[in-house]
């Protein structure tokens, strides 16, 4: 049977919405198939293992980045995605987010996900109110620094009912013996790292331990800011990758998700086109341990 003609109601309309090239890169990846879900450890809930980010691209709180950023939002939701990640200190990403998401109605259909610099009950309570929400789902601790800092505020949010889940974040290499410690010590239900194809120190340092302490894993900055698109630039994907990617996106997205241990990829984008090609990795197969060496050694090669 046709491919097309096996997707559900919901996929249809994100299709429809979507840009020719999108819909190629789809339906080449498999749509038709079941989205990839990862169960959150702590729980057992299962995730949709594309989510969105959202640092610098929803800074504005202005006409244009509302109007494209309910469009992302909407191509999220409607593909079956549900991730969104955020944090206090990114512009007016909350604010964007707050109005687009209860505009549209969407605060059941996201699994809402955001940070904060330290455990202060003012900054948890401007984030509520700029994100519109009685309650997020994920609440981080960004950018862990210290060893010693503590998860007992977040622990007690969460009792009230404030978070469901809490968790702690760091892209600075320097600050990953901080990571580790509190990850060791405070075993909160997610830890957020930069981790991408050409940026694997992750794999050495932090998803061991979060294997070992049972953490969810979110991968923040997947195509390293772009930096994996211009690596690419004129170049077609291998032949030996077309069967498990259509597009780049979906190469650099299902190397992270081949991952057991990775629970879900936040790729930043404020382009429609973009998520749905980036929610295109939640589809079709994802590459095996040689693939996954022969992509190694592809970027490293360029
Ligand atoms: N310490 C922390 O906790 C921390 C630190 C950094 C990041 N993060 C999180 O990680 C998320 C991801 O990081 P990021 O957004 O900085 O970097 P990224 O996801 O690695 O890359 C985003 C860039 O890729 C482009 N892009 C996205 N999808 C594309 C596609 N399908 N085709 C071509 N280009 C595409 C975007 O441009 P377009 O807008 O044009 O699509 C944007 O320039 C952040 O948004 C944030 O939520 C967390």
């Amino acid at each position: 049977m046709n491919r097309i003609a096996r997707i559900t109601r919901r996929e249809f309309s994100a299709l429809a919405a979507a840009p020719l090239l999108s819909q190629v890169a789809l339906a080449q990846t498999g749509a038709a198939q079941p989205l990839i879900t990862r169960a959150i450890p702590s729980t057992g809930e299962r995730l949709p293992v594309v989510g969105l980010g959202t640092a610098s691209v929803f800074n504005s709180d202005d006409e244009a980045t509302r109007h494209a950023a309910a469009q992302v939002v909407q191509t999220l939701v409607d593909a079956g995605g549900r991730l969104i990640d955020t944090a206090s200190t990114y512009g007016n990403a909350e604010s964007v987010l707050g109005k687009v998401i209860a505009g549209a109605a969407l605060q059941r259909k996201v699994f809402m996900a955001t940070k904060l610099e330290a455990p202060d009950a003012a900054e948890l309570q401007r984030s509520l109110t700029r994100l519109k929400m009685a309650k997020v789902d994920l609440l981080q601790l960004h950018n862990v620094r210290d060893a010693r800092q503590s998860l007992a505020q977040f622990k007690a949010w969460k009792a009230q009912g404030l978070c469901r889940y809490i968790g702690i974040t760091s892209t600075y290499h320097g600050d990953f013996a901080a990571l580790e410690a509190v990850l060791a010590r405070e075993k909160p239900d997610f830890v957020q790292i930069d981790y991408s194809l050409d940026g694997r120190v992750a794999e050495e340092r932090i998803l061991p331990l979060a294997a070992d302490v049972k953490a969810g894993v979110l991968t923040a900055l997947p195509f390293g800011r772009a930096r994996l698109f211009r690596a690419v630039h004129g170049r077609m994907i291998p032949d030996w990758a077309q069967d498990f990617a259509g597009s780049w996106a979906q190469f650099f997205l299902k190397y992270l998700l081949a991952d057991e241990r990775v629970t879900a990829v936040i790729p930043g984008t404020l382009d429609p086109a973009h998520m749905m090609d980036n929610l295109g990795a939640m589809h079709g197969r994802l590459p095996d341990a040689a693939q996954r060496q022969r992509m190694i050694a592809f970027i490293s090669s360029l």
